[in-house]
């Protein structure tokens, strides 16, 4: 039977936050990025929400408001321009033996009924070992995701699953299996020929899910030392290290903690680096002689394509020159960088858009290096309180630790209204459409519905666009300090500094 590939989606903890037994509209959260991911899966697939709601058995919700709740999502998604094709709901305990709890495919049979559903091209992504359980008993594939109830039950999981932080990199995953694109959009002639280049020790830029890299085969001490060069990158600022497997991550760790190998386990490939002791194998000049290395899985695949293509790590910092704003598409790599790299890699737009959140296991207790593409609160979550270092934590200078960093040309101040400015032209980034944008020459909305994810993915290209408008200021309005907030917050403090970036430590 040939017929419609489709999504289907758990609704409690992997489309919205999970609450416990919602009862009301008014307790709806979207998770961060779903609704984006969404948008980009339903191009190619129907989008199904599939839901237990043993609450309703239990007598402690009516049927009538779970379906209150299940239409306040549809229409919320709808005026998203998201269609949802239907919504199943089992009322049902376990105990009560019925045939249409998950991990039952009772539904996926209707879908393909009611809708024409091939079975055998569909995907499950859901929080609990039972949604991946879904797909498979049909011979669709199962997708995990980290959110919700998905750190409490990964141990719980086969190794074979997929695993993946959110429903945003589920959707990646999927989009990327359906269409066989492996390569992130890249050729297999392109990845080949880039791989070629690292292993004679040339430079590549390459897509990461964060933002572009520029890498050189981390074992080469010449190839790395032209990285500096490039970049205009001081030496003492070490790189990180990207492997394409966990196997290779801790072959390059002279140890690696449980709770560090965790934290793998959970969120690579992904936007996370971990800074562990280091394998003697890697030249001091990756590290800037720092007994620790940063090690870091990316999710692109176009990445992954070219890590596993190499056999090599690859020292990659940002491809951008030293202090300049990050570039998150190829274009931005040709505007800085252009003629001076052997080759660019084209995978279209980083859809993380920030980069990696560091954690070092270097002194005992975990410490956040860089907030970054995963929140604190995930890490946190899974492997206990991580320590947010203070000043004294490093007196005078330590890597990555510049006060100014990612900065636009133009002077940027972080603030809700603009200082007294006659004659002055100034720019607006905000995270939601501002009240009165009139005293603004140019307005950035990093994202119509507030949802922290997508402004981090809008964050350097909105920043790119106000410091190419002739501006005499860029007011950046602070954003909530939680989830990817505090990476955006973190790169606007590093832009409005206005301390020098290149002085050597001390
Ligand atoms: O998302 C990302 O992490 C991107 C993509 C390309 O993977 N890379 C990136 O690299 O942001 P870069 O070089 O711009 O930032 C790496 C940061 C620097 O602040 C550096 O000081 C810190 O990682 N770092 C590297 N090795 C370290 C170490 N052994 N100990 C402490 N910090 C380290
Ligand atoms: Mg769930």
């Amino acid at each position: 039977m040939s017929g419609r590939p489709a999504v289907f989606l758990d609704r409690d903890g992997t489309l919205i936050e999970d609450r416990g037994h919602l009862s009301h509209p008014n307790q709806v959260v979207f998770i961060p990025g779903a609704v984006e991911a969404l948008r980009r899966l339903q191009d190619q697939f129907l989008l199904f929400i599939v839901t237990n709601q043993s609450g309703i058995a239990q007598g402690l919700l009516r049927p009538e408001a779970v379906q209150e709740v299940n239409q306040y999502i549809v229409a919320h998604l709808r005026r998203a321009g998201i269609k949802i094709t239907d919504v199943y709901v089992c009322p049902h305990r376990r105990a009560d033996g019925c045939q249409c709890i998950k991990p039952n495919p009772y539904f996926l049979h209707q879908a393909a009924q009611q809708y024409g559903v091939d079975l055998r091209r569909c995907f499950t992504v859901g929080d609990h070992p039972h949604d991946v359980e879904l797909a498979h008993q049909v011979g669709g594939l199962g997708i995990y995701v980290c959110t919700g109830h998905g750190w409490k039950h990964l141990s719980e999981l086969p190794a074979t699953v997929s695993v993946v932080p959110d429903l945003r990199v589920a959707a990646e995953w999927i989009l990327a299996s359906c269409t066989g694109d492996l390569r992130g959009g890249c050729t297999a002639a392109e990845i080949g020929q880039a791989a070629q280049v690292l292993r004679s020790g040339g430079l590549v830029a390459f897509p990461t899910e964060t933002v572009y890299g520029l890498g050189a085969d981390a074992l080469n001490r010449a190839a790395v030392k032209k990285i500096f060069q490039i970049k205009n990158r001081p030496p003492h600022d070490p790189l990180i290290v990207h492997v394409g497997s966990r196997e290779q991550a801790r072959q390059l760790a002279s140890d690696f903690p449980d709770s560090a190998w965790q934290l793998a386990m959970r969120f690579w490939p992904g936007p996370l680096t971990l800074v562990l002791p280091k394998h003697p194998s890697i030249p001091d000049e990756v590290t800037a002689g720092l007994p620790t290395v940063a090690l870091r899985m990316p999710a692109h695949a176009a990445a992954l394509a070219l890590l596993w293509e190499t056999g090599v790590p690859v020292a990659a910092p940002s491809a951008n020159l030293f202090g300049k704003l990050s570039p998150t598409t190829a274009a931005h790599v040709r505007e800085q960088l252009g003629e001076k790299v052997d080759m660019i890699l084209d995978g279209g737009p980083c859809w993380v858009g920030v980069e990696s959140t560091i954690i070092s296991f270097a002194h005992g207790q975990p410490m956040l290096l860089r907030p970054g593409g995963i929140p604190l609160e995930q890490i946190e979550a899974l492997i206990g309180p991580v320590r947010i270092p203070s000043a004294e934590d490093f007196p005078g200078h330590a890597p990555g630790r510049f006060p100014r960093h990612y900065a636009p040309r133009t002077p940027l101040l972080i603030g809700l209204s603009p200082p007294r400015t006659e004659g002055k032209r100034i720019g607006l980034l905000s995270l939601l459409p501002p009240p009165n944008s009139e005293p603004f020459a140019l307005v950035e909305v990093l994202s119509e519905s507030g949802d922290l994810a997508e402004a981090a993915a809008r964050l350097y290209q909105a920043l790119r666009r106000l410091d190419q408008a002739g501006l005499d200021l860029i007011l950046a309005h602070p954003v909530p300090e939680v989830g990817l907030g505090r990476a955006i917050m973190d790169r606007l403090r590093k832009a409005s500094s206005r301390s020098c970036v290149n002085e050597p430590p001390p």
